[in-house]
């Protein structure tokens, strides 16, 4: 339908420059090269690179709705090509996120990370695409509570009239394959019940209660679609603000608590998410901490005007200051938990391999 617009965040990691620290400026050029002959031949409206660490962001909007087949093999052939070009360079684990040689209609369950939604921009559209590096794709579940269902966070949950009703929120089962819709806020607490357990349940979507979409993630669980290890989720998410929706300031605010995620070094260790300037987003110390960025823009039929580097703010000073101080005391665990992931996690990553070798070693205990 022409006169909605769909924005579509796709990414992957395709190679890193140097290990999985940061993006090397020629993919993100192949990128923007691909990405600009797509927007000539009006497939795509509008469109933006950057890159969080060691993945690669496409940022587009066009009328094709989501899912659309065409979007798809077109992101596909980039992440195909830049990983060409990192081949050349040799640059580290180049093709890591693409998980088949075979395109088949949607990158879904392929390797690379998706959000995307489709909506009738209003007078005036303020979105703000988060994105995440090594992290999992649980990381979102409670910034986007906060955001939508914690007045503490959001005053306009108590103040505002558009936004006093409240949020549905979907929640999908990734193990296994279900979702459930949660009313907010009168089923907070039955909603906690599994949005608390980040592993394993994924806020995928809210909606205001006119049944609106106000925010999406990606869901995708690499580990989970590889059946072994190959790198974190570092997943992304888009939001809407202002008006019937949390403001700017609303939606920003959550990044402000240092939450504890999955990520860090190897995939396996948990610590503190740093929000930061896209100039920041490489994760270098220990391959963390974590880190997330947020662009803001105002969509204009379809335009991205912006991007505003939205953490590129002294405001954030202190959450940044908080995450080193919780990454030290972290890292002083070394290998043990809570810094090392619980066993449960640690089956999807390289450990098992380990284990399987000692496995002949272990002794009935004497009666
Ligand atoms: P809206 O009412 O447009 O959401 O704006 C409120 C505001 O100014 C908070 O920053
Ligand atoms: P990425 O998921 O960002 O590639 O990081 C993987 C890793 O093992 C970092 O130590
Ligand atoms: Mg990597
Ligand atoms: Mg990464």
């Amino acid at each position: 339908m022409e006169d909605k617009i769909t924005l579509s965040v796709i990414k992957a990691d395709v190679g890193g420059f140097v290990g999985h620290s940061a993006m090397h400026e020629e993919l993100l050029d192949e990128a923007k090269a691909r990405l600009g002959d797509a927007q000539k031949e009006e497939i795509l409206v509008d469109f933006h690179v950057t890159a969080c660490g060691d993945d690669l962001e496409l940022i587009m909007t066009h009328h094709k709705g989501v899912d659309n087949n065409n979007i798809h093999q077109l992101t596909w052939e980039i992440f195909e090509s830049c990983t060409e070009i990192a081949r050349q360079l040799k640059l580290y684990g180049a093709g890591q996120d693409l998980l088949s040689d075979a395109f088949s209609g949607n990158v879904k369950g392929m390797g690379p990370g998706v959000a995307e939604m489709e909506l009738k921009e209003r007078e005036a559209e303020p979105v703000i695409i988060f994105m995440a590096d090594k992290t999992s794709a649980g990381a979102w579940n409670l910034p986007l509570y906060k955001m939508f269902a914690d007045p503490f966070n959001t005053a306009g949950l108590i103040i505002a009239p558009s936004l006093h009703a409240g949020f549905h929120f979907e929640v999908h089962d990734v193990k296994e394959q279900k979702r459930i819709f949660f009313n907010a806020p009168d089923e907070l607490y039955d909603l906690l019940v599994f949005i608390g357990a980040m592993g394993r349940y994924m806020i995928k979507a809210v909606y205001s209660k006119n049944g609106n979409i106000a925010a999406v993630t990606s869901t995708q669980r690499l580990a989970l679609i590889a059946g072994k290890y190959v790198g974190k989720d570092d997943p992304v998410g888009i939001v809407r603000c202002q008006g019937d929706f949390p403001a700017v300031g609303e939606v920003l605010e959550p990044f402000t608590m240092p939450h504890i995620v999955e990520g860090f070094m190897r995939g396996s260790h948990y610590g503190p998410l740093m929000p930061v300037s896209v100039n920041q987003a490489t994760p270098s110390r220990f391959d963390g901490p974590p880190r997330v960025i947020a662009l803001g823009f105002q969509l204009a039929n379809g335009r991205l005007i912006g991007p505003r580097d939205m953490f590129d703010d002294p405001g954030f000073d202190e959450s940044r200051r908080m995450c080193n101080i919780l990454a030290d005391q972290m890292r002083r665990h070394g290998p043990f938990e809570p810094h090392r992931l619980p066993m449960e996690e640690m089956e999807y990553t390289t450990l098992p391999q380990v284990m399987k070798k000692l496995q002949d070693r272990w002794e009935k205990l004497p009666e």
